[in-house]
């Protein structure tokens, strides 16, 4: 009696290492996340318009990409080419990547343009800028094109970062320059349109003169 006893009890001791040695199994499939996530993850808000955070976000944090690299004309030394050498300079090209790459996404959030009774320079009979309601129609009349905008100025980004990665202080000029398209060509569309023949102009013009590498905006000349 006592041996049929511990019998049963070894015979259940065996199936239940069956059955917990399946269960890791099935634990390891991957479970869908729940949807309660997203809401776990909050919304979205915004606190500026686009126009500050143009000013307090997006140009300052490409200013680490665009003053990595340049020429500049010292009195005593002549030309000097600036290029990152350091770790701490890679360092500061690397911020403003990640800068960019993650804050142009705060552009998807729906945000006022300009600050209330901001109306831009969009008076005058030769107005240089949109208004934020010309702006705003537009970006409604096509906000593929809006999107699109923001998704160059992110590959741009990650361009960077991988050559943060490679430390390729060559590569730097193209992206620098590819950087400066990706903001030109969303100003160009939802900003200022009209500058758009004229910089086309004075960016050949300045090449020309100058060579490579310096259009309006590396001199300064351009609003951006
Ligand atoms: C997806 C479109 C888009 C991209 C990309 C973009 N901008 Fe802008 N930016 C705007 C718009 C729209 C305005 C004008 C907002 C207004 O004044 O109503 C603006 C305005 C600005 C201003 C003016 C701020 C002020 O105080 O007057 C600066 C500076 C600026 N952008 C810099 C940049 C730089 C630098 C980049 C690239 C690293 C960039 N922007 C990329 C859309 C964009």
């Amino acid at each position: 009696m006592g041996v049929q006893k511990w019998l049963v009890v070894a015979a259940l001791g065996l199936s239940m290492c069956a059955c917990s040695a399946s269960k890791p199994a099935e634990a390891a499939k991957p479970t869908p996340a729940p949807v309660a996530t997203q809401a776990l993850w909050g919304e979205m808000k915004p606190i500026v318009s686009v126009k500050e955070l143009m000013r307090d976000m997006i140009d300052p944090a490409s200013d680490y990409v665009f003053d990595s690299v340049g020429i500049f004309i010292d009195k005593k030394k002549g030309r000097i080419e600036r290029i990152p050498k350091t770790d701490e300079d890679w360092d500061r090209v690397r911020m403003g990547a990640v800068m960019l790459a993650e804050g142009v996404y705060l552009l998807k959030i729906p945000r006022p343009f300009a600050p209330a009774g901001d109306e831009n320079n969009s008076t005058g009979p030769e107005p240089e800028e949109l208004s934020p309601a010309q702006i705003k129609a537009k970006l409604e009349r096509d906000p593929v094109l809006w999107n699109a905008k923001i998704e160059a100025l992110r590959n741009v980004g990650l361009e960077v970062l991988e050559i943060v990665k490679r430390k390729d202080a060559n590569e730097l000029w193209d992206a620098s320059d590819n950087l400066d398209a990706a903001c030109e060509n969303c100003h160009l569309e939802f900003w200022y349109p009209g500058e758009k023949e004229f910089l086309r102009k004075l960016d050949k013009r300045l090449e020309d003169m100058y060579g490579p590498r310096t259009g309006a905006r590396k001199l300064g000349m351009s609003p951006r």
